[in-house]
């Protein structure tokens, strides 16, 4: 056996060290100034998005060094692994080849016959639903659906019914219940119309306390309101836990059984998206995973130096472990993608926030960061301030629809010019000088315009990414959604953790079922270890006793 290529990280990141402390004699300003073609330099087209991260610290010698980096820790083969069908979430034992999902669309075929079987029961299904065929107990076609659902059996399907609503027509009314607190399922269930209300109850394990309550509470409000019928029908199921669903009474003909390799926040692609097909109709569906499967095929064939979105995760791996980094924004100026930094937040929050590798050794550097976001423009008259002047520096991710439906031009104007002005702003932002000439310009005194310009003087060179489509179309959104989990992934491979996994929600979990017993007054289980925790629970006693 050829001995092993001994790691050359430790001096990789030295000279990552270096470019760093360059960059700050460096500023993107300046490197505008001194290469015109910069932008192109660093911008590319991926499936229907143009993608500019000419506003980050890059050059040619960082990016080869980020290069030599994911080579130094073997990301094109353990790309190709998990590609091959390898156990990458290693501490389950599972697959993570979430290409062969998409791959699916195009030519409705799949060598797993479990991911085959899924989708010819999910369109099936989404048909009947469209058609009537499958239809309330006393035989109304549905006309509303409620996802019961949280966490990836939520987030996903609630940003695409949102994503999708220009492209398709929409044949229900959808909702979406995740939260345990009572008040959300009394909103969800408000006014709906019983005997043509359907409800998906989505989850993988099919344990999960919140959806499980909501589905109990959905159940109570169908016998209420239909007595006597056999609601039964009005539940489908999605799951890789079949028969949990069954002991729940749900049919098996109305159960889509997902493969368990699935993971939640991963698992809009496949039977999870049923809200979504049926909703919108099955070729829109399959023009999203059409759109997923073009990122697929850019990550197979491509260089390391031409892979975007292994590109994107190295700068963020560089922003996180060279620069101290740990918070990224995510600013979709498109209404429509406003779910998108909830969604993004649990893809990357809750597969990179680890501090053990695959091996469960203690990383040497700090892994995932916060991501967080909102929708532009409200985020201007919020927390951009922070952005723009704040003593940490936040790279941002602006995306953009070109088009709106062809409505209102002028609005949709003034909506991407906000969103260039927000990178723009960040990037070259303005000295003090700058600001003092303006201000004696504008009549101050020379001790007011020094004074006033401290305050307003921006300190610019913030990075940012700018990614942008025609339209909002399901290719779009598959190429956007599917670019991000690749980015997640690289970044996760390059740090050598396992993204697939997520142990660190499990105490919360036990703790609250035993929590609850102390609240409900079961002193069996009153294993309440500390008195701040004894005494919140006494006044959640009081309060509802
Ligand atoms: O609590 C975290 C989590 O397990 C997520 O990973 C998952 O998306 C969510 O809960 C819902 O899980 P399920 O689909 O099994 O109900």
């Amino acid at each position: 056996m050829a001995p092993a290529t001994p790691s050359r990280r430790g001096e990789i990141w030295q000279t990552l060290a270096s470019l760093k402390s360059a960059c700050s004699k460096q500023p993107l300003k300046q490197r505008f100034a001194e290469h015109a073609d910069r932008s192109t330099q660093f911008s590319t087209e991926l499936g229907a998005l143009f993608i500019d991260y000419s506003k980050q610290h890059i050059d040619s010698d960082i990016a080869k060094a980020l290069h030599a980096l994911a080579l130094d820790a073997g990301l094109p083969e353990k790309l190709n692994a998990m590609r091959s069908g390898a156990l990458c979430n290693n501490t389950e034992q599972r697959s993570a080849n979430y290409a062969a999902l998409r791959t699916w669309a195009h030519s409705q075929h799949s060598s797993d016959p479990a991911i085959h079987t899924m989708y010819e029961n999910m369109a099936a299904i989404s048909a009947g639903l469209r058609s009537g065929e499958l239809c309330g107990c006393t035989g109304k076609p549905y006309s509303h659906i409620v996802n019961i659902g949280i966490g990836g059996s939520d987030f996903g399907p609630r940003l695409f019914t949102e994503a999708l609503k220009e492209s398709a027509e929409a044949a229900f009314e959808c909702r979406f219940l995740a939260n345990i607190d009572p008040s959300c399922a009394n909103e969800a269930l408000a006014d709906l119309p019983a005997e043509s209300t359907l409800f998906i109850v989505a989850s993988k394990s099919f344990g999960t306390q919140e959806t499980l309550a909501n589905a109990a509470a959905a159940k109570r409000w169908l016998e209420q309101a239909l007595p006597g019928q056999d609601i039964g029908r009005h539940f489908i199921a999605i799951t890789a836990n079949p028969d949990a669903a069954a002991k729940l009474g749900v049919a098996p003909d109305l159960t889509l059984a997902v493969p368990s390799w699935v993971g939640g926040r991963f698992s809009v692609w496949s039977g999870f998206g049923l809200i979504v097909a049926a909703n919108y109709g099955w070729p829109c569906f399959s023009e999203v995973l059409l759109g997923g499967a073009e990122v697929d095929e850019h990550m197979a064939s491509s260089s390391l130096e031409s892979n975007l979105p292994a590109t994107l995760a190295l700068l963020d791996v560089w922003y996180r472990n060279s620069w101290n980094i740990s918070s990224h924004a995510i600013l979709p100026y498109c209404n429509r993608l406003k779910q998108l930094p909830d969604y993004l937040q649990q893809l990357f929050m809750e597969s990179a926030g680890k501090t053990v590798d695959r091996s469960g050794h203690a990383l040497p550097q700090q892994s995932g960061g916060v991501i967080w976001g909102s929708e532009g423009t409200n985020g201007q008259h919020s927390f951009h301030q922070l952005l723009h002047q704040g003593s940490d520096i936040i790279p941002c991710d602006f995306i953009a629809a070109l088009k709106n439906s062809g409505k209102a031009l002028d609005q949709q104007q003034a909506l991407l010019a906000n969103c260039f002005a927000q990178s723009l702003a960040l990037m070259q932002g303005k000295s003090a000088k700058e600001v003092e000439q303006e201000l004696l310009r504008d009549g101050f005194s020379p001790d007011e315009a020094a004074q006033l310009a401290k305050h307003k003087a921006m300190p610019g060179n913030r990075p940012s990414t700018t990614i942008l489509m025609d339209e909002l179309s399901p290719r779009a959104l598959g190429n956007l959604i599917a670019l991000y989990e690749y980015r997640l992934i690289c970044a996760s491979f390059i740090w050598d953790i396992n993204p697939f996994d997520q142990w660190g929600v499990e105490l919360g979990k036990q703790l609250s079922h035993q929590l609850l017993g102390s609240l409900r007054g079961n002193t069996d289980s009153d294993t309440t270890p500390d008195s701040s925790t004894a005494q919140l629970i006494e006044r959640a006693r009081r309060a509802n006793s």
